[in-house]
């Protein structure tokens, strides 16, 4: 186990770029979050249906010093106070990663402080360790973001076996993609989310995906084609084509999802929605659970962007109840890209003798575990 051997307090600066989040915050001893600053770029990819790379890199250089000084504000800290510098070096976009890591050197040399890199899937998870105080390795954890769905062994705060993993689409991007062919629009997730609330999840049979041989790992494509397939079916047996129905709300906040998708079965877009985040929340809570009980783990604990969905929490809490498993999981602003949880990971790593130089570059594809 991993502990600080130092005296005094421990502060981060975490500094997180490598998507459409700006993000940077104060940490103390890996666990207090003294300032949490997000400039969410979300707005601006909205126009496009999706993140723009080069969009997100612009923007993340317009933004990254006014949100670090921000951070510092909030935490009413200068960077004398900073012991070091950690930030996300990967995976992610590389133009939107390079931002964070170019700032983050600039201010390791400027100021004289250690320079921690911090991958990306190893924060999310360490978001965690913010609201349960109590939460120490070894656990089991179900990372479920827009790139990654990750059974996650954390044997200690720096050792990581991945368990079971996607064969295709992440759980974050089924959302995304689904929630564009309903007409819900981007971001998916929030927006399904949001609707399956006024959905019945038992509207329509859309399928479980489990992989022979590979018990915990995960396959939504095949689901992603079923919600495509069906909605195609109900538009042809109206005589409609293409993107005649459903993408006309995309961008509308106020949509409710009572449309109707098959008028024949009076099935709505808000039951898809719930139809197709049921078949999502089944396979992510059953594998996770099938994984804490085959190894023995009594703590689980979930993190990433979809691990906000109010479904999956629901179902997880229930299914952990029934097991008798300890559940985790992070405020929903600390499930979705922040600088908060990068400060905690690197917390970890700084006290661990993690150093990375100041030619440290991102690494878009960066492995869990890799330094
Ligand atoms: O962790 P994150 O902010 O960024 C990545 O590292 O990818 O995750 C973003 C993903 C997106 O796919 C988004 O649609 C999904 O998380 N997401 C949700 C919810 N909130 C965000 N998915 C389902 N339900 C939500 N409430
Ligand atoms: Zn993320």
């Amino acid at each position: 186990m991993i502990e600080n051997s130092e005296e005094k307090d421990i502060y981060i600066l975490g500094i997180e770029s490598s998507c459409d989040e700006t993000a940077a915050a104060v940490v103390k001893n890996g666990r207090e979050v003294l300032s949490n600053v997000i400039y969410s770029q979300i707005a601006l990819h909205t126009l496009y249906g999706g993140v723009v790379p080069e969009i997100a890199s612009r923007k993340h250089i317009e933004k990254i010093n006014q949100v670090v000084q921000a951070a510092l504000d909030e935490a009413g800290k200068t960077l004398d106070d900073i012991d070091a510098i950690g930030v996300t070096y990967g995976p992610g976009l590389v133009g939107a990663l390079l931002v964070g890591v170019a700032e983050a050197k600039a201010i390791a040399y400027a100021a004289k402080k250690p320079l921690v890199g911090v991958h990306h899937i190893e924060g999310h998870i360490a978001a965690n360790y913010i609201e349960h105080k109590e939460l120490e390795p070894p656990y089991l954890c179900l990372v479920v973001s827009g790139g990654h769905s990750h059974l996650v062994v954390v044997r200690d705060y720096d050792k990581y076996e991945i368990v079971g993993r996607t064969h295709d689409d992440a759980a974050g991007e089924a959302f995304d993609k689904v929630a564009r062919a309903i007409g819900l629009g981007y971001p998916g997730g929030p927006k399904v989310d949001r609707a399956a609330k006024q959905g019945r999840s038992d509207a329509v049979a859309f399928p479980r995906a489990n992989i022979a041989d590979c018990p915990y790992d995960f396959s939504f494509s095949g689901l992603k084609s079923a919600v495509l397939n069906y909605l195609n079916s109900c538009k042809m047996k109206q005589g409609l084509d293409g993107n005649e129905i459903y993408s006309r709300k995309t961008d509308n906040p106020d949509f409710d999802g009572n449309e109707l998708v098959d008028p024949e079965n009076s099935v709505t877009v808000a039951d898809v929605a719930a139809s197709f985040q049921q078949a999502v929340v089944d396979v992510l809570v059953s594998h996770t659970v099938a994984a804490a009980k085959d190894f023995g783990f009594k703590t689980v604990a979930i993190a990433g962007g979809v691990a906000s969905n109010s479904a999956l929490r629901e179902g997880m809490k229930k299914a952990c109840e029934k097991n008798g498993i300890e559940l985790c999981y992070p405020s929903p602003v600390f499930c979705t890209d922040n600088a908060a949880m990068i400060g905690c990971a690197a917390y970890y790593e700084y006290i661990s003798g993690t150093r990375h130089g100041l030619d440290l570059n991102a690494v878009p594809n960066l492995k869990l575990g890799e330094r």
